[in-house]
């Protein structure tokens, strides 16, 4: 679960370092050459897949966990706050399964209409897509917006268990650097899902930066 977890969350900060090019001021042009560059990418491309596989075995790994935690403590036992453990600790299967409905949404409103063809192409291009066009229609509907917002929020509080998880799990204990460890993983655990948020509501308010971000 932690090898898998700590993949993903490679993945997530690159997403977010391609997402955050929507807010560049240029009518979506950096964005939507970014997604040509990744979905035409055959490396990426195998990346993805191995990112496919990632999130299936991740969700997998933690429905099992949860199962067997579950027959350990017997059905009726349930950790009570003030024993030690935090909400996030106790709610980490409940977490997961919600931001895996969020990814069924995501990916059905985003990827899956990039990859049946049902993007236009971007005016003036015969072969760059506009799914810039595409997220900021997503985005100026409210609910879709708050949907984000809460999901990001839930993110928040997986992440944030999972990284002093995956560290224990690890065995990256040391009496010197595991607070250090810890507080790296909780602003991380912050931050990701925060900006991931901030892009939906930003271009809800159709508010662009004032400077362009460099290509990465
Ligand atoms: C502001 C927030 C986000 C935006 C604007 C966004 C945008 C997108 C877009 C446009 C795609 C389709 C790309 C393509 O197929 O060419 C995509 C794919 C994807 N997104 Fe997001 N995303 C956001 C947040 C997230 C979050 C928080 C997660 C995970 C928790 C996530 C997971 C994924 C995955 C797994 C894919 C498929 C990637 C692939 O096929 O390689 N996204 N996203």
């Amino acid at each position: 679960m932690s090898l898998t977890g700590l993949f993903l969350v490679t993945f997530l900060l690159a997403h977010l370092s391609g997402n955050l090019q929507l807010l560049n001021p240029d009518g979506g042009k950096a964005f939507n050459e970014y997604a040509k560059f990744m979905t035409s990418n055959p490396l990426i491309k195998t990346v993805s897949y191995g990112l496919y596989a990632g999130i299936l075995l991740h969700a997998i790994q933690g429905l099992l966990l949860w199962s067997k935690n579950r027959k350990a403590k017997g059905v009726k036992y349930k950790a009570k706050s003030g024993s030690g453990t935090t909400w996030a600790s106790r709610n980490m299967a409940l977490l997961g399964t919600l931001i895996l409905i969020f990814l069924f949404i995501h990916m059905g409103d985003f990827w899956w209409k990039m990859h049946m063809g049902e993007v236009p192409l971007m005016a003036g291009s015969n072969d760059v897509k506009d799914l810039y066009l595409k997220v900021d229609t997503s985005f100026s509907q409210w609910w879709i917006v708050l949907i984000y917002v809460l999901s990001m929020i839930g993110l928040i509080f997986h992440l944030q268990h999972g990284f002093s998880s995956a560290f224990q799990t690890l065995g990256l204990n040391h009496k010197k650097y595991t607070p250090l460890i810890k507080g790296v993983g909780n602003f991380i655990a912050f931050v990701i899902p925060t900006l991931f948020a901030i892009i939906p509501i930003l271009m809800f308010f159709d508010v662009n930066l004032p400077f362009m971000l460099p290509h990465l």
